[in-house]
């Protein structure tokens, strides 16, 4: 023990060891110098030595649960992500502080909204001067290539457009609502938007979603949810193949599942492909005018509902994305 509180005391993060009885019984150097646990702390419990509230919170959730806990929070300017371990001898509390990385994520956060602002003008000036000429244009060639450049033009503003997104979701900045939904009918709305291109490629789409289905969220944020799910389902899907919707409760959950038949997605990209930009075959996906950040907007929406999404896929079987949803 002592080999390993002298190891603890030269960390770069906080370690307090809590045992059965609540009594601390071991917190090191980082916890007391920065104001968050009172000298002469051994042997006492750990509500009456810690000087920051939201720690005795998460403490004393994840002990009476008997499960490991994730929380943030601030103290004296700082911030911190403390990981509560419960074990069945002793708890374990790491705090780290993560001050200097929440900057840097505000700044980049900052800069990106900036930089997508600046370019919407611009963009939407340039579109419309192509749309003019290429109205004009009467020479099939010319028009080819106006044709091209807007196609480029329109890609540069869904791009724009989901980064400007992602960035005020990510943020926590926009506003959720939490309204009562029908869930069919939500669908039924993604589907008349992707019909056309699903007819395209011969792939029938089906909601199985139940009349009368039920959810609470913000209408815009989830319509923007299934569209990029089954958009995706559609766009990686194989010629003639299918999509279904389907919804189910999973108490305390609502779970949403789109499932397609396409080519699936190998799994040693699974880990990745929420990630911003990220696509399994670039080149492919490229052609497809995708931006890579369908998934990753999908992946926020579901968590500033206080949700989680998942996915299951076999490679050239297809892939079931879940979307869970708080149902209270
Ligand atoms: N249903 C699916 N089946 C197979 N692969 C998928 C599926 N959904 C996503 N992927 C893979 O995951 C990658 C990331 O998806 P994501 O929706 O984030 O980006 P995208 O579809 O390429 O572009 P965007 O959605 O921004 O137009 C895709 O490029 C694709 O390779
Ligand atoms: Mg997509």
């Amino acid at each position: 023990m002592s080999l390993l509180k002298e190891f603890l005391s030269q960390v770069g993060e906080g370690y307090l060891l809590i045992d059965r009885e609540n009594r601390v019984i071991f917190g090191n150097e980082f916890l007391t110098k920065r104001g968050l646990l009172k000298e002469g702390f051994e042997g006492k419990p750990y509500y009456e030595c810690l000087n920051n509230l939201a720690v005795v919170s998460c403490l004393a959730e994840a002990i009476s649960d008997r499960r490991d806990k994730l929380c943030n929070l601030d103290h004296e300017e700082r911030e911190y992500s403390l990981y509560v371990f419960v074990g069945s001898e002793l708890t374990v509390a790491r705090f780290s502080d993560i001050t200097d990385l929440k900057r840097y994520e505000r700044s980049r956060r900052e800069f990106v909204a900036n930089v997508s602002h600046e370019l919407k003008t611009p963009i939407a000036v340039l579109k419309s001067l192509l749309e003019t000429l290429y109205e004009e244009e009467e020479r099939e060639e010319k028009r080819r290539f106006l044709d091209k450049a807007l196609r480029r033009v329109e890609d540069m503003r869904r791009l724009v457009e989901d980064l400007l997104i992602l960035t005020k979701i990510e943020s926590g900045e926009e506003r959720i609502k939490r309204e009562e939904l029908d869930l069919k009918l939500l669908v039924e709305s993604v589907f008349e938007l992707l019909e056309s291109q699903a007819k395209e490629r011969s792939i029938s789409i089906h909601n199985l979603v139940e009349d009368g289905f039920r959810i609470k969220g913000d209408w815009d944020k989830l319509f923007l949810l299934l569209k990029n799910l089954v958009d995706n389902a559609i766009k990686y899907n194989r010629e003639g193949g299918k999509v279904e919707v389907k919804a189910q409760k999973d108490k305390p959950n609502i779970v949403v599942e789109v499932c397609d038949t396409g080519m699936g997605i190998p799994k040693e990209h699974i880990p990745f492909i929420f990630e911003r930009f990220y696509r399994v075959e670039p080149s492919r996906s490229r052609e497809m005018g995708g931006t890579g950040l369908g998934l990753s907007i999908v992946k926020h929406i579901a968590l500033s509902h206080g949700g989680k999404v998942e996915v299951e896929s076999y490679e050239g079987k297809g892939s079931k994305f879940r979307v869970y949803l708080p149902s209270e």
